[in-house]
């Protein structure tokens, strides 16, 4: 029988060629398949005499088994380069420096809102809150708001239905916290303002259909409009860090207070309108059950944005409401 020892090497370059487990099986099947060279060797040892095939026979499995450790070698070869490539395209490379974190900023109307607050609570006033979507009741006829007058016009206002509007002043506030402190038997000095959103069909540069007011109120015995005007001229004073502001006080006109009139501030040697205020009108009064022969009041509603455009020397309100993050970063701390 011929001598097969040079399969081994054939073999083991015959397997090395191979880059897949696939590849390595087919190649496999030359050696060891059902018509493979070994196993055609095996069949043929029963054409040998008796004498002469355990030799052979353990010679051809002493090949059997050089070529069967040079597929396993291979085989493990391919196995642990495939495991090498997989772990290197999934690791990861620790020494990266940390993708950045984004950190959020409060909007400039926050800060104003804030800043309001904070000026107000230190000399005593409480914050009040009320419902943006608000009766026909509370945002007008309460305030003393007859029913033809135009703030109460479709035009001017958002109305939800028959009965509800979107409120288009912080004003109703008063009445809500009127009425409910003297259900808990609280009475006068009353002292809060009233922070929040107010909607009007409303918009251009300075104008917004959404917007912020301030309401005051300070209801006690003796009040009077220098107490108003004191109070105001402080907070803006303190507010734009000036002691040189003057604020002037126009006549004006509002159903819910009387005397009533618009506050201006000096501003780049003119003046600008930042809000309306007034003695609280006695029909409020009324409408609350509190005896305005006893108390005084005076309120004031001031526009938030319109304070913040001031400091922050911003000259479209509409920047407040864009969500452009180039400007709103700028706020942020
Ligand atoms: C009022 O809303 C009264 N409720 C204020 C008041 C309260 C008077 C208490 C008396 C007593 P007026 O409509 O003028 O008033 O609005 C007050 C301020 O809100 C304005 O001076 C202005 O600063 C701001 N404002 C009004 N409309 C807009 C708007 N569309 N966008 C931004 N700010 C506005």
């Amino acid at each position: 029988m011929a001598n097969l020892d040079h399969l081994i090497t054939e073999a083991q370059a015959d397997f090395a060629a191979c880059d897949t487990t696939t590849a390595l099986e087919d190649a496999k099947a030359k050696y060891l398949g059902k018509t493979g060279l070994l196993t055609d060797a095996l069949k043929g040892l029963g054409k040998l005499s008796a004498e002469a095939r355990p030799a052979a026979g353990a010679a051809i499995n002493v090949v059997k088994k050089g070529v069967e450790t040079a597929l396993n070698a291979r085989r493990d070869a391919i196995l642990n380069a495939a495991q090498a490539e997989q772990l290197a395209s999934e690791s990861l490379d620790v020494t990266l420096p940390a993708r950045a974190q984004s950190k959020g900023g409060l909007h400039p109307v926050s800060l104003t809102l804030q800043r309001i607050e904070q000026l107000f609570h230190s000399v005593g006033f409480d914050v009040a809150t009320g419902p943006e979507i608000e009766t026909d009741f509370y945002n007008f006829t309460a305030l003393n708001i007859p029913e033809n007058h135009p703030a109460r016009a479709m035009h001017d206002t958002f109305y939800v239905d028959d009965a509800h509007v979107l409120r288009t002043h912080t004003s109703p506030v008063q009445v809500h916290y009127m009425e409910n402190a003297l259900k808990q038997n609280k009475t006068p000095p009353l002292k809060i303002i009233a922070p929040g959103r107010v909607y009007r069909v409303d918009s251009d540069a300075t104008h917004s259909p959404m917007f912020h007011q301030v309401e005051g109120l300070w209801v006690d015995k003796d009040i009077s409009f220098a107490n108003l005007k004191g109070v105001v001229q402080d907070f803006l004073q303190r507010f734009f860090e000036s002691d040189d502001l003057v604020v002037r006080f126009r006549p004006s006109f509002f159903p819910f207070t009387e005397p009533s009139a618009e506050m201006d501030m000096s501003w780049n040697g003119g003046w600008l309108e930042i809000g309306g205020c007034g003695m609280v009108h006695p029909e409020v009064f009324k409408h609350v059950n509190i005896d305005s022969e006893q108390y005084q009041g005076f309120a004031f509603g001031l526009g938030v944005e319109r304070l913040a455009m001031l400091r922050y020397g911003v000259n479209d309100l509409r920047h407040f409401f864009n969500n452009d993050l180039r400007f709103l970063s700028q706020f942020s701390k």
